[in-house]
């Protein structure tokens, strides 16, 4: 019988692993399930006669690929799959897809809790700011980017968008202004959101020289990925923009050294967390779910990443 695995170390809400119980062993499949576990062995155990596999944030390395023996397809329920090993699976003649969009909305709106919660002094009790009026430049007009675009145009920011792969019509749709070169997104933007995946071209991208160019005051808000940021030149900028603020999905590796020199300019999430919302677990795992059936009865392979 074909076993779908889910393999998630940071679970989903239970309605969505109820929602993707349901599809998978209405399909005729056998359903497995491993939550939050502490040591990779149990991963590779269990995925040892898994025929899918659907994972979050997972590392899906050679080590589980080669543990996989029976494995044809991975899905990562969400949009960024920088986690899977993709030439490894392809070596391994294993579909990789993605569910691009499906948790949108969630990591949208984690932005603008944590623009607010930063405008409104944490929530202290002194004198905030308005983000009404303010400049928001998009850095990536994907999925995200998009929806970010649309709270913010509710909250009566002017929004700005760079994004090299996409036509002008694309930003015109939404009102957006978009710009043809990343330094002009930076140098208009009070605010920066990023939506770039983590791949070899934008890891550590985010610079002194992007960011030296915001105007006072500015506040970079990530809600992509970690490494996209370079941690020294983040540094420098806490240390010589004493205006800077910087806003994030999990904390940079030098945490420690902004939290004892920079209060009251920076919050980090204690996990990576735009995504965890009872909604986003529902559309991004119920899609998996759905990819996979689609896959296995009709050989669609639409959100498929390592073709
Ligand atoms: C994504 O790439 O979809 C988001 O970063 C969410 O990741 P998560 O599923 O680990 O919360």
């Amino acid at each position: 019988m074909t076993k779908v695995l889910v393999a998630t170390d940071k679970p989903f809400a239970p309605v969505a692993v109820e929602g993707i119980k349901k599809i998978v062993q209405d399909a005729g499949y056998e359903f497995a399930l491993l939550e939050k576990y502490t040591d990779v062995s149990q991963f590779l155990q269990a995925v040892a006669d898994a025929d899918a596999l659907i994972v979050r944030s997972d590392l899906v390395t050679p080590q589980v690929l080669d543990a996989a023996k029976k494995l044809k397809i991975v899905v990562r329920a969400g949009a960024g799959y920088d986690n899977i090993d993709l030439q490894a699976a392809t070596a391994h003649k294993v579909v990789v897809m993605n569910t691009p969009g499906q948790n949108a909305n969630a990591v949208a709106e984690l932005v603008f809790g944590m623009m607010i919660y930063h405008a409104r002094a944490f929530f202290s009790g002194k004198s905030g700011s308005e983000i009404k009026g303010k400049t928001i430049g998009l850095h990536a007009f994907g999925n995200v980017g998009r929806r970010v675009a649309e709270i913010a145009k509710g909250f009566g920011m002017h929004v700005v968008a760079f994004d090299p792969y996409l036509p002008k019509e694309a930003f015109a749709a939404l009102g957006v202004e978009a710009v043809s070169n990343v330094h002009d997104l930076y140098a208009k933007s009070n605010y920066v959101s990023l939506h770039i995946p983590a791949n070899a071209e934008t890891k550590r991208s985010i610079n002194f020289d992007l960011l030296s160019r915001m105007p006072i005051p500015a506040v970079l808000v990530n809600t992509a990925r970690e490494e996209v940021i370079n941690e020294e030149d983040l540094l420098k900028m806490f240390a010589e923009r004493k205006d800077f603020v910087y806003l994030a999905d999990v904390a940079p590796a030098c945490k420690a050294e902004i939290e004892a020199n920079y209060a009251g300019r920076f919050f980090f999430t204690p996990k990576k967390m735009g995504a965890q919302t009872e909604e986003a677990n529902i559309n991004a795992g119920l899609a998996a779910a759905n990819q996979i059936r689609d896959f296995f009865e009709k050989g669609i392979t639409t959100f498929q990443v390592n073709k």
